[in-house]
């Protein structure tokens, strides 16, 4: 199943399926997201969802608060809806 990924403030949009990570995505439509590792640790990939639903092969390094607070690394996280998601520069 595929969903939309809006990537604010720049309004980028781009089309991710349930076998890819959203940064693998990306990459594949040439949508540059920022990243190091691709393994979770660096954080570089951090970045903030303001709309939709992720889930994790395995379990982040982000705390529930921070989770809560829409936190999500992209280069783990895979869409379970269509997203919006905050990209700071
Ligand atoms: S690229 Fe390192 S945590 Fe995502």
């Amino acid at each position: 199943m595929k969903h939309k990924v809006w990537i604010k403030p720049d309004d980028i949009v781009f089309e991710v399926d349930s076998l890819q990570t959203l940064l693998s995505a990306a990459q594949e439509q040439g949508v540059s997201l920022p990243y190091r590792c691709k393994l979770g640790a660096c954080m570089t990939c951090l970045c903030k969802k303001i709309e939709g639903e992720v889930e994790y092969r395995l379990e982040p390094m982000l705390t529930q608060q921070e989770q809560q607070q829409g936190w999500i690394l992209p280069c783990q996280a895979y869409a379970k809806s269509h997203l919006v998601l905050m990209l700071e520069e």
